[in-house]
């Protein structure tokens, strides 16, 4: 390995193991911010490894790898989840500021460890069960009711690890599937919620704290696809309510760096905890164009122990639109028409190929007509995936 070149002037350099859409994002604000930006990428391509000069390719499972990229930097994070706690903890060992830490990470990494935390600290969660056998599984599907949400504790995402189960035959492949793989199973009660919402805020290893307004987020097939910032008709006392969930969460398992908190809304207005991401996250997306600071900036000055960006929106509203991969692969030649059409809008591209559903960018648009947003947003994400051709 070479090494990554610092600015002058005492500046320091950012490891970010995994060189995904959310590493490339911290791109920005560190060149904005002086700090060098190092990133241990999947591959030569890799979305972040394409604007990172000092991008290593290396197997974040593999820790003589990682303890090799982390001798560069002055502190590492991480750009998704999967880094095994071992590799983590050999950091530590080594004396290398890692944010978050593995103990405050393993609660995103593994949604039983996740539920036993919360359910431990008092966090409202849906009712929810271990389970490796048939009989667990019918015990608790008859307690709670058919359906049941089954979730793989750990390495899902965009609703991959997560099934509803009518009957207990749905379960079978997935319990024996589970068992090769030396895991249990996660059953949760099928919460009625009339929405979703998420908290995005950040904590410093100092501990302070700063959310974001609460979030809606609009899921399609298990994948995030709008995300409106803030969450529309969210009375005060509720959106204060839901704040200090996720900031109890922060200060209980003592996170570092940026956390989203997905959280189901009930028809009474109180909420349940999905599920932790200490990580930047699709529904901080907005706050790149419609907060005073975004959550990349965010998640450097956390990671860094400098004192927060201030979360304020700056616009009343704030619509983000997920582009995912559709047909067209030429996406470049979309943006004349639709920077013509609408020069409010601001159009992120995470330079990844396209595949079917794959998310490979958002566009965001901020005002005050919140109507008018929406369809903006749903417009320019449909015409970068070739759902529209106007
Ligand atoms: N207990 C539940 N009840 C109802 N819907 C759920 C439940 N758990 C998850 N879902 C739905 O599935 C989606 C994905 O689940 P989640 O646990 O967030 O998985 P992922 O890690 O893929 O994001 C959620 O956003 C929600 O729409
Ligand atoms: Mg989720």
């Amino acid at each position: 390995m070479s090494t990554p070149l610092r600015s002058p002037g005492g500046f320091p350099v950012v490891g970010i193991i995994g060189g995904g859409q959310l590493a490339r994002m911290c791109a920005g604000p560190a060149a904005e911010l002086g700090v060098t930006l190092a990133v241990l990428a999947e591959a030569p391509d890799a979305s972040a490894a394409l604007v990172t000069p000092f991008a290593p390719v290396g197997d974040h499972t593999d820790v003589e790898t990682v303890r090799d990229f982390a001798r560069h930097c002055d502190v590492i994070t991480f750009d998704h989840e999967h880094v095994p706690a071992p590799v983590i903890e050999a950091l530590v060992a080594d004396g290398v500021a890692v944010h978050p830490t593995p103990e405050a990470l393993l609660h995103a990494q593994d949604k039983l460890v996740m539920r036993r935390a919360l359910t431990e600290a008092g966090v409202p969660c849906p009712r929810w069960t271990q389970a490796a056998t048939e009989e667990e599984v019918t015990t608790f599907a008859e307690a709670v009711g058919w359906p049941v949400v089954v979730k793989t504790p750990r390495g899902g995402y965009d609703g991959k690890g997560v099934m509803l189960a009518d009957t207990v035959d749905d379960v079978r492949d997935w319990l024996s599937a589970a068992a090769e793989r030396g895991e249990t199973l996660l059953l949760e009660e099928r919460v009625p919620f009339v929405r979703e919402l998420s908290v995005l805020l950040a904590r410093s290893p100092s501990g302070q704290a700063a959310a974001w307004p609460v979030v809606e987020t609009v899921q399609t097939d298990g994948i995030c696809t709008e995300v409106i910032a803030p969450a529309p008709d969210l009375e005060p006392e509720a959106a204060r309510a839901a704040t200090l969930v996720g900031l109890d969460i922060a200060a209980a398992l003592e996170v570092t760096g940026v956390m989203a908190v997905e959280l189901f809304e009930l028809a009474d207005g109180s909420v349940v905890v999905n599920e932790l991401a200490m990580r930047p996250h699709n529904s901080g997306h907005w706050s790149m164009d419609g907060a005073v600071t975004g959550q990349f900036e965010q998640h450097l000055r956390a990671v860094l122990d400098l004192p927060l960006g201030s979360p304020r929106a700056r616009e009343p509203w704030t619509v983000m639109g997920n582009v995912l991969g559709g047909e067209p692969t030429d996406l470049y030649p979309t943006y004349r028409h639709l920077m013509a059409r609408d020069p409010e809008l601001k159009v992120h591209l995470y330079g990844k190929g396209v595949r079917p559903g794959r998310k490979i960018g958002h566009v965001n648009v901020s005002g005050s007509d919140l109507a008018d947003l929406r369809e903006r947003a749903r417009h320019a994400a449909d015409y970068i995936q070739g759902v529209i051709d106007e």
